[in-house]
C-alpha cells in the first residue's frame, strides 16, 4: 500500500520524483524517500512525515544531482513509520538501493540467513532483506541479480531496484500490486498508479505478475519469470492530469463530491444506446445467465457498502439470490460457490489483495466473474471474465465518494440489464427503469444543491464522541457507508445499525445529546422510521432525519433535516450518500482534520 515512482532520462530526477510521489500519497503517507544515481555513488535522503517534508529537506530535490533515480511513499507494515524505516533501503555496502510495496512474508527467514553472514540491518522493515540479497547475488549481471533475489522471496511485492555500478538503469519486478510502465522521449518511469506518471507521459504499459522490466533512458524492455523477453501492448491513458488536481477546491475529497454528477453520467451514458443497456461486450450467454442459481458479490469497504446496495437492488429485480460478503472473510471460508454462481467483484482500484485473493478462490471452484472496476487495466479488471468499467476518473482522496457512487451506477445497470434478460421486466417497467437511470446524474446534482447547509449542520453536530446512522432496507445499506464516511474522516466513532435492531441491545448506549442521522428515504418505511426515531428521543438523543425532498413530516420528528431528491425508490442510495458525505466531510473540516489523508488509511490496499 506504498507508493514507489522510478525515473531515468536526461532531466535531474529528484524533482521529477517528487512530483510524481506527491501524486501516489494517497497510497501512504506516514515517510518517504528518494534515492538517485550520480556517478557512481547512491545519495539518499529520507524521513518519516509526508512527501512536502521530504521536498523541504531536499530543496524540491533540486539538492540531489542525478538523472536516474527512485522514490517512495510509505503505509508502515513492518516496523514504526521512522526515519530508518523509511525506504529506500540500502544494501550492506550501499550498492544497491531498493523500494517496496507489498509484504515479503519470508523476510524473517532470510533475515535470520543474513544476520548469520554478519550482515547488520538498519531497519526493521521486510523489504531490506531485498537489498542484501541483491548485493550478494550481483556479479555485473543486475538482471541476473534481480531474478535470482525475486526467486528467493515469497509474499507480494512491487520492487523498484537501482544499482551504484549500473548508471542511468533501473529495474522493476511485480509479484501482485500494481506497477505501470511510462514511455516518454529520452526518458522512462515506472510508478504504482498512471496519476504519478500522466503529467509527463500517457503511453503506459501495465505490467502482470511475475514480470520485470529493466528501464533505460532510451528503452524498456520487459522479461517474463523465467528472463525471456516479451512484447507488451501499450495503451494510452485518455485522461489529463487537471483530472488529478485539485482544481481551485480546498480538498480533493470536495471536488470529488462535486464531480459525481459527471461522473456518474459517464457511468451511466456510455452503457445506453437507443433506450437500452447495452452489454454487448460480455461473454455471458443468455443460457448462462438463467443457469446461475445464486449471485455472490465481494468486495472490501465502501465498494462492500456498494454491494450491499447491490443486493437489495439485484434481488427486487432479478428474483435471484444474491450474497454480499466481505473478501477478507469470503477468501479463508469454504463456501458454496460452483459454475452456477455469478461471482461480481467490486473495487475502485481494481488491486485490493483480499479482494483479488476471494476473487482468485471463487473463480478455481468454477464461478464466472464480472467486475466492477474503476482503474482500467488493474489486476482486478484483467483477471475477471466481464468488466464494467465505472468512469469516476482519478480518485484521489482517500475517502471514496465517486468511486462509491459510481460503482452504485454500475450496480443498478447491471440489475436492469439482468433483469432483463432474465424476463422478469416488462417493457413499460424496463424503459421507466432505464430512464429513471438516465436521470440519476441529475438527482446527485440536485443532492448537491439541496444540501449547501450540510456545513452548518456540521458547525452544530461536529463536537459529537459518537453517533448512530440508521436506516431500513436501502437506507440501511446507505447507513454503512454514511457512517464510514464520517468516522473515516473525522475521527468521530460512529456505527451503522439496522433502525429496527437497535433496541435490541445498542439502545443501551442512546443517551441524552446523543446524535442519530435517521435515514427515512424509504417511503414505505417511513411510519417505522419515525417510530424508531421516537424510541431514540425518548432516550433524550437528537436527531438528524435524511428524507425525500417535499417530505414535510420529518420537521415533526427530527431536529435538523438533510434533504434527497425524489426519483426511483430501488436507486435512492446513490442521490441519498451524497448529503451524507458532505456532512462528513464539513464535520471533519469543523474538526481541523486531514481530510484527504485520514490518519492510518491508505486509498489502495494491496496488503492483506
Ligand atoms: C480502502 C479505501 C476504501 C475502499 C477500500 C476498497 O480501505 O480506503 O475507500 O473502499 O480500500 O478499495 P477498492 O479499491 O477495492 O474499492
Amino acid at each position: 500500500m506504498c507508493g514507489i515512482v522510478g525515473y531515468t532520462g536526461s532531466a535531474q530526477a529528484a524533482p521529477v520524483l517528487l512530483d510524481g510521489l506527491r501524486r501516489l500519497e494517497y497510497r501512504g503517507y506516514d515517510s518517504a524517500g528518494v534515492v538517485v544515481q550520480t556517478g557512481d555513488e547512491l545519495k539518499m535522503v529520507k524521513a518519516s512525515g509526508s512527501v512536502a517534508h521530504l521536498a523541504e529537506l531536499t530543496g524540491g530535490g533540486r539538492s540531489l544531482e542525478g538523472v536516474c533515480g527512485l522514490a517512495h511513499t510509505r503505509w508502515a507494515t513492518h516496523g514504526a513509520p521512522t526515519d530508518t524505516n523509511a525506504h529506500p533501503h540500502l544494501s550492506e555496502h550501499g550498492l544497491f538501493a531498493v523500494v517496496h510495496n507489498g509484504i515479503i512474508e519470508n523476510f524473517a527467514a532470510l533475515r535470520s540467513e543474513q544476520e548469520a553472514e554478519g550482515i547488520v540491518f538498519r531497519s526493521e522493515t521486510d523489504t531490506e532483506v531485498v537489498a542484501h540479497l541483491l548485493e550478494k547475488y550481483y556479479d555485473g549481471d543486475l538482471k541476473r541479480a534481480v531474478m535470482r533475489t525475486a526467486s528467493r522471496l515469497e509474499g507480494s511485492y512491487v520492487l523498484g531496484v537501482v544499482c551504484s555500478k549500473e548508471p542511468g538503469k533501473l529495474f522493476c519486478v511485480k509479484e501482485a500490486g500494481p506497477l505501470i510502465l511510462g514511455l516518454g522521449v529520452g526518458e522512462n518511469y515506472f510508478a504504482s498508479d498512471v496519476t504519478a506518471l500522466v503529467a509527463r507521459t500517457k503511453n503506459v504499459i501495465y505490467m502482470d505478475d511475475g514480470e520485470l522490466a529493466e528501464l533505460t533512458a532510451e528503452r524498456v524492455t520487459v522479461y517474463d519469470r523465467t528472463g525471456r523477453e516479451i512484447t507488451k501492448t501499450v495503451s494510452h491513458v485518455v485522461w489529463d492530469i487537471e483530472a488529478a488536481e485539485k482544481g481551485g477546491y480546498e480538498h480533493f475529497m470536495l471536488k470529488e463530491i462535486m464531480e459525481q454528477p459527471r461522473a456518474v453520467k459517464s457511468t451511466i451514458d456510455l452503457r445506453i444506446r437507443g433506450g437500452r443497456i447495452a452489454f454487448e461486450d460480455f461473454s455471458l450467454t443468455p443460457e448462462e445467465l438463467k443457469g446461475f442459481d445464486k449471485i455472490v458479490i465481494t468486495a472490501c469497504g465502501s465498494a462492500y457498502h456498494a454491494g450491499v446496495v447491490g443486493k437489495y437492488v439485484i434481488e427486487a429485480l432479478c428474483r435471484v439470490s444474491v450474497e454480499v460478503e466481505l473478501a477478507s472473510e469470503l477468501r479463508y471460508r469454504d463456501p458454496i460457490i460452483d459454475g452456477h454462481t455469478l461471482l461480481i467483484v467490486v473495487s475502485q482500484s481494481g488491486e485490493t489483495a483480499d479482494t483479488i485473493a476471494a476473487m482468485r478462490e471463487c473463480m478455481a471452484r468454477g464461478a464466472k466473474c464480472l467486475a466492477i472496476v474503476n482503474v482500467v487495466g488493474s489486476t482486478i479488471a484483467r483477471l475477471a471474465d466481464n468488466v464494467i468499467y465505472t468512469h469516476a476518473g482519478p480518485e484521489i482522496a482517500v475517502a471514496t465518494t465517486k468511486g462509491y457512487t459510481t460503482q452504485l451506477a454500475a450496480l443498478y445497470l447491471f440489475a436492469v440489464w439482468c433483469a432483463e434478460r432474465l424476463g422478469r421486466l416488462d417493457e413499460a417497467r424496463y424503459a421507466e427503469l432505464v430512464d429513471s437511470l438516465r436521470a440519476l446524474p441529475s438527482l446527485v446534482q440536485r443532492a448537491i444543491d439541496l444540501n449547501l447547509h450540510a456545513r452548518y449542520l456540521a458547525e452544530r453536530w461536529h463536537g459529537q464522541k459518537s453517533l448512530f446512522f440508521i436506516g431500513r432496507n436501502i437506507d440501511y445499506a446507505a447507513a454503512m457507508e454514511g457512517s464510514l464516511k464520517l468516522k473515516e474522516i473525522s475521527y468521530i466513532h460512529s456505527e451503522a445499525y439496522a433502525a429496527g435492531e437497535l433496541k435490541h441491545g445498542t439502545i443501551a448506549l442512546i443517551d441524552e445529546k446523543r446524535l442519530v442521522v435517521a435515514l427515512c428515504c424509504q417511503e414505505r418505511l417511513f411510519d417505522k422510521m419515525v417510530s424508531n426515531i421516537q424510541e431514540v428521543k425518548a432516550r433524550g438523543a437528537k436527531v438528524l432525519g435524511l428524507a425525500i425532498e417535499g417530505n414535510r413530516r420529518i420537521f415533526a420528528e427530527a431536529d435538523d433535516v438533510l434533504y434527497a431528491p425524489r426519483g426511483e425508490q430501488l436507486f435512492a442510495a446513490l442521490p441519498e450518500i451524497v448529503p451524507l458525505q458532505l456532512f462528513a466531510y464539513y464535520v471533519a473540516r469543523e474538526n481541523g482534520c486531514d481530510i484527504d489523508k485520514p490518519r492510518n488509511l491508505a486509498k489502495s490496499v494491496t496488503v492483506e
